[in-house]
């Protein structure tokens, strides 16, 4: 699970405030560009869809997105002030719902909808255990589609992280990572192939953004 104070601090309303302002940032619109051009790209193949689930949600961020893909959607975060923003900056936007949840708990039945979709959430939770039910509860909810992103072990920014921490150059913890291998076989498991799991940025980032279909 999320570490508590980072939960808490996500819940509440300063930390929701934070986390909006943050996308003023130059960095963050950067990344924000190379999503959605990736993104672009994916929506080319999964087409229009009619229900998604967007967890974490955040403010909203994304939700426009899915929306402007057919999508009617499902906004759900742990943090219910973050719930809260999205109906405070789209006030008239009708949603299917919003809904305060654990991204490793969805109270939803299995196939509840075409699309889950998960930005950012995997590299927030320290337990590997949770790490993987996150994974497995996207693929269970999914009637066809899954996006999400996680960081990737291999990654060159792990791999430094890693090596720095192990020779006492740097006092960070480990990243909160999962082995495309170990996706991959989730994945296959929960009866999904991967089309796409390229890179955010090779240099940089360690984030992969997945797309998987069920088959
Ligand atoms: C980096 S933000 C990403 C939000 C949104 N997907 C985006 O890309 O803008 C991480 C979000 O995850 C939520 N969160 C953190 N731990 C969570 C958990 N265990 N379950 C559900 N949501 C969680 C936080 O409240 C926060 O809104």
């Amino acid at each position: 699970m999320t570490l508590p104070e980072r939960l808490a601090q996500y819940h509440a309303a300063e930390g929701a405030e934070e986390y909006f302002d943050e996308y003023t940032k130059f960095h963050r619109k950067l990344s924000d560009r190379r999503e959605h051009k990736l993104l672009d790209g994916y929506f080319e193949r999964v087409g229009k869809v009619t229900t998604a689930l967007d967890l974490p949600c955040g403010w909203g961020r994304y939700m426009p997105y899915l929306r402007s893909h057919g999508a009617e959607v499902l906004e759900a975060d742990y943090s219910g002030s973050m719930v809260q923003k999205v109906a405070e900056v789209f006030p008239e936007t009708p949603l299917l719902g919003r809904m305060r949840c654990f991204g490793h708990r969805i109270p939803l039945e299995d196939k509840a909808v075409e699309l889950v979709f998960s930005m950012r959430l995997s590299h927030h939770l320290p337990d590997p255990v949770v790490r993987r039910e996150h994974v497995e509860e996207l693929f269970r909810v999914a009637e066809r589609w899954v996006i999400f992103t996680y960081f990737d072990r291999a990654s060159l920014k792990n791999v430094i992280r890693r090596a720095r921490t192990a020779i006492g150059l740097s006092k960070k913890h480990p990243k909160n990572t999962l082995s495309r291998a170990q996706v991959r076989e989730i994945a296959k498991n929960a009866g999904f192939k991967i089309h796409e799991d390229p890179m955010l940025f090779v240099v940089g980032s360690g984030h992969r953004l997945v797309l998987a279909e069920r088959v």
